[in-house]
């Protein structure tokens, strides 16, 4: 195989090995969304947490939170139409941001990790997430930043 062919080729395993991941994370379940504090708490849609396929309402495990106010985002995960809980996505080992995968968050820096209620699963860390309590009513989450 010659040179420009060679970089031709693994020019396109690249893109679709970029291609598939970008695949894999839209299939994850997961979303992202800037949501709106009003007060002392963040406003969540629970439509939200819907996904339509074929006319059928799903719902996403999970959702994480980004408000230019916050430091760090928060993760909110449904264990049931009625229940959730919100985690700030800060290790308490040394404060780095968590990455959010289904229902556990992980550390890049030392491997942490956390269950969807924040309790720690692999240490480093000890100190389970800081959480904050949320209330369901009219169709939208609220989550108190108070505490
Ligand atoms: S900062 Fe998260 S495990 Fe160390």
């Amino acid at each position: 195989m010659n040179r420009k062919k060679f970089i031709k080729t693994c020019g396109l395993a690249c893109l679709s090995t970029s291609a598939f991941g970008l695949l894999l994370q839209s299939c994850s379940g997961s979303k992202i969304i800037a949501a709106q504090i009003v007060g002392e708490n963040i406003i969540v849609p629970l439509k939200d947490f819907e996904i339509v396929k074929k006319s059928e309402k799903a719902y996403r495990n999970y959702l994480v939170i980004q408000n230019e106010k916050l430091k760090y985002p928060i993760y909110i995960f449904r264990f049931s139409e009625k229940e959730y809980s919100a985690l700030y996505m800060q290790c308490t080992h040394q404060g780095v941001e968590l990455t959010a995968y289904g229902d556990k968050l992980v550390c890049s820096a030392h491997g942490s990790e956390f269950d969807n209620k924040g309790n720690v699963q692999n240490s480093p860390a000890s100190k389970a997430l800081r959480t904050f309590p949320v209330i369901s009513e009219n169709n939208q989450l609220k989550i108190s930043l108070k505490s």
